[in-house]
């Protein structure tokens, strides 16, 4: 079987630069997976990652696919942007998960770090819930934008305060199957 190489969907008019390439991201995930695999080396039940969405799902199926710890995948929505690109600090629950998290470590998968109102909820959440642990794998921080402090377990990159799309993430529902992380030409309102 011959193998064809993947073209790379080139850059439009509305981004700026790639940040990080398909490659980099994937020896990242390979790593964040590798160190998720020794922490929960002795685990009894199994981990239950809880992506976020919808930005973390591509980032959550890469991760989960590299990990060989026992584990469940599912999923929770919460909102907190509408339909612009502004935080409210307003976090409200769209979707929760389906499994029951009584006794089990948590892992929330989340696209990026922003204010921090989003993973801040969360955890707090989550915690309410008889968890046994609950920590955060997030693939990318923009750490001069945070508004509340959130202590993150597991952390892919460091971005600049742009707004970045790809990988998961959107703007507008598009640019979100970009096999890089590309900063949006975005003018704040
Ligand atoms: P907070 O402010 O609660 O926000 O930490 C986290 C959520 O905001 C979204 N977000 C982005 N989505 N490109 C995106 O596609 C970005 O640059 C960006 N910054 C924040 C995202 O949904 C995240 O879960
Ligand atoms: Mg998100």
């Amino acid at each position: 079987m011959t193998r064809k190489s993947i073209a790379i969907p080139p850059l439009t008019d509305e981004l700026a630069c790639v940040l990080i390439d398909a490659e980099t991201i994937d020896r990242r995930v390979a790593e964040l997976a590798q160190q998720i695999n020794h922490d929960y080396a002795n685990i009894k039940e199994p981990l239950i990652l809880v992506g976020v969405l919808k930005g973390s799902f591509i980032f959550l199926a890469d991760l989960c696919r590299k990990l060989t710890v026992p584990h469940v995948v599912d999923f929770i929505s919460v909102s907190s942007y509408g339909k612009t690109t502004n935080t409210s600090g307003n976090v409200r629950l769209l979707m929760d998960t389906r499994e029951n998290q009584e006794n089990h470590h948590v892992l929330i998968v989340e696209d990026i770090l922003d204010s921090g109102y989003t993973l801040d909820y969360l955890d707090r959440n989550f915690k309410t819930r008889g968890t046994k642990s609950v920590k955060n794998c997030v693939l990318l921080d923009k750490p001069d934008r945070h508004v509340v402090p959130v202590e993150i377990s597991y952390l892919g990159f460091d971005v600049p305060d742009v707004w970045v799309v790809g990988y998961g993430l959107d703007v507008g529902e598009k640019y979100r199957t970009l096999p890089y992380i590309a900063e949006y030409k975005h003018e704040e309102a």
